[in-house]
This record gives structure tokens, sequence and C-alpha cells, in this order.
């Protein structure tokens, strides 16, 4: 028996790499759990290491995919038995170990979590690590402060994009009243039907940085985007405040200044999901179960058979996948 995935392997000029679909005598991946993948899915990270753009893959050769849902096939430990539908988000695969690109791997048991019943595989995978990380910015904002209501608006940046969707609709469905920053004119009712009650285009925020204080819009914010974007956004969020960094879609640079910290008491909250606890792992999926419309959910994902991860892979490094596109590994 074979197995078919997308590796990354050497390209032909030195230091670059390329991906190729291929088929696999053994099961590729690191750890005692066998898994046979159903789905996995394209991460802006997936579109950077399928179209041999650096910054993601750490070694080669190596399968793409930094996530998987799948069922376990055999493993050592009674606590995941054949059968166990299970996910892997993060912890390096598709990146330093292979990942989930494939139609069986092996995983170590302390990536492993158990799949909601809520969920569908498809499910799990559609919300993958760009949900995954929605909720751990929806976490870090009702950690430290923001309560939902109408009269406090919470901004989403890079709205259409896969964070940010799920975002926009796990916040709404939350009770805040959700503001979506996107570049998309046409995005504007998709992104009203996933529960913005205002969009807003994305120039406002990105086209320069304004003053290191400005007149407050948001009493917390979601931000996938950096640069000016943060830098105004910082700027623009009320007194105590939370803004959740999680992506560097437009740049990795930060052009602000420490007034909204030290006269507004605004805090910057780091997100980074790939080596996010195991416990921190279960609290946010079972708050995804609660507060993820599963239906908002399918209606933000689009599903493409393996062979097309690549051309999925193209669109998202240009801006042009909406919400979420699942790969069914198994077709
Ligand atoms: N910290 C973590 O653990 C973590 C986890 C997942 C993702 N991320 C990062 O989060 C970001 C979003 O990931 P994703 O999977 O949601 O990617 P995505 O689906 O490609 O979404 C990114 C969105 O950002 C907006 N955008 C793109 N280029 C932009 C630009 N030049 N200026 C302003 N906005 C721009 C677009 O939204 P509009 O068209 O609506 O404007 C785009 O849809 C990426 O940087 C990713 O690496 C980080």
């Amino acid at each position: 028996m074979t197995w078919r995935g997308w590796q990354v392997v050497d390209g032909e000029k030195p230091r670059s790499t390329r991906a190729v679909l291929r088929e696999f005598d053994e099961p590729p991946g690191t750890g005692d759990v066998v898994v046979d993948v159903g789905y996995s899915s394209i991460n802006y990270k997936d579109g950077l290491a399928l179209m041999g753009r650096p910054g993601v893959i750490r070694r080669t050769p190596l399968v793409a995919g930094i996530d998987l849902v799948g069922t376990v096939v055999n493993s050592d430990t009674a606590e995941w038995p054949a059968g166990t539908r299970v996910l892997v988000n993060g912890w390096g695969i598709g990146e330093e170990y292979d990942g989930g690109l494939v139609e069986r791997v092996r995983v170590r048991e302390e990536w492993l979590v158990r799949v909601p019943d809520v969920f569908t595989s498809a499910q799990a995978a559609a919300i993958g690590t760009a949900g995954f990380t929605a909720m751990l910015g929806v976490l870090a904002i009702e950690e430290r402060a923001a309560t939902a209501g109408p009269e406090g608006r919470v901004l989403v940046t890079g709205a259409s994009g896969g964070v940010g969707s799920i975002a926009v609709a796990i916040l709404a469905r939350c009770g805040y009243a959700v503001t979506a920053s996107t570049g998309r004119r046409a995005e504007h009712d998709y992104l009203r039907r996933l529960g913005a009650t205002e969009v807003i285009d994305r120039h406002e925020l990105s086209d320069e940085v304004g003053r290191p204080l400005q007149s407050t819009r948001w009493i917390a914010a979601i931000d996938a985007v950096g640069g000016p974007t943060l830098a105004n956004v910082l700027a623009q969020t009320e007194y105590g405040g939370v803004v959740a960094a999680c992506g560097l879609a437009d740049t990795a640079d930060l052009p602000a200044t420490v007034m909204p910290f030290i006269l507004r008491g605004i805090t910057l909250a780091g997100i980074n999901s790939v080596y996010c606890p195991s416990a921190d792992r279960l609290v946010a999926w079972e708050r995804l179960a609660a507060d993820l419309d599963p239906g908002l959910l399918d209606g933000l994902t689009e599903t493409v058979p393996l062979a097309e991860a690549q051309t999925v892979a193209a669109r998202i490094l240009d801006g042009g996948v909406r919400g979420r596109t699942v790969v069914d590994v198994t077709h």
C-alpha cells in the first residue's frame, strides 16, 4: 500500500524549494501514533510552503500542511485507541515535522486533540489553525478586559481571510458589535452575513500611520495584518482595551509609539497558535464547540481535493481566498 502527499523538496537553485505530489511507501512523520488523515486545510503558511516561498519550511524533504484531522490507525497508548477522531494544529507540523497534506502520517501523542462531537472532521479542518487562532484572540480579549455589548465595538482586520472570517463569526455570536476591516468591496455582504454590524475599507487603517493617540473607536481588536494598520488600531483603542496581534498579512513592521500603552493602558496581546500549551488548546476547542455556528462555518468554507492544494496555495498568497479552504486528502 502507498499513501499520497505533498512533499516539499529542494529546488534547482541553492536554498530554493518546491512542492511535489508523490507516493510514500511508509507513512511519513514523527511519533508513535499513526493517523489516517481525512482533511487538512490551506493557511497562509501552507501557501508559502506549497509555492516554494521561504519562511515556513525548516528542513527538506518535508510533508506540508500545518493542520490535520483524521482517525487513529494505531498507537502505543490506551488514551488514543484506534478509531479515535483527532486533530493537530501547529506544533511545528508542516514546518519542521511532516504535516497533514498526506493520506497517512505519524504524529506525537502530545500533539493530539479529540475532535469535538459537534463538528464533523471536515468542519474541524475548516476551523484549523486559522479558527483556533481566532479563538485564542477572543480568549485574550475576554481575559484582559472587554465584555460583550452593543456599545463597545470590536475590530477585526483582514476580515475576509481565514482568521478574520472566523473571528467575526465568533465575536458576533458572543454578543460583540463587530466592525470588519477588508480590502474587498465584494465581500461586504459576506462579512455582514457572518455577523459584522459594520464593514470598513482597510485603506482607512493601512494607508498612513496617524497620530499616536487618536479618537477612540474600539474596545478591542483582533489584527491579522500588522504594520500601519496595527499602529492605528492601537492608537484608536479605548482606555484599558486589548489588541490581539496574530498576523502579518501586510508586514511584520510595527511603526507605533508607546503612547497607547502608557496613557490608555492598552494591552497588546501576542497570539501564537503553534506552541500554545495543550491545556489552553482544550479550552479554545471547547469554546469553538460552544461559540462557532457550524452552519456559518460551512458558509465560509470551500473544499478541494488533495491534487488542488497547490492551486489554492497560489490564490491565498495573492489574497484571493475568502474564508477557509479545506483539503479533502482522501480525494
Ligand atoms: N499567530 C499565529 O499563531 C497565526 C496563526 C494563523 C495565522 N497567522 C497569520 O495571520 C495572518 C492571516 O492568516 P490567514 O490564514 O487568515 O490568511 P488569509 O486567509 O490569507 O487572510 C489574510 C487577510 O489579510 C488581508 N490582507 C492581505 N494582504 C493585506 C495587506 N497587504 N494589507 C492589509 N490587509 C491584507 C486580506 O483580508 P481582506 O481582503 O479582507 O482585507 C486577507 O484575506 C497571516 O499573516 C498568518 O501568517 C498567525
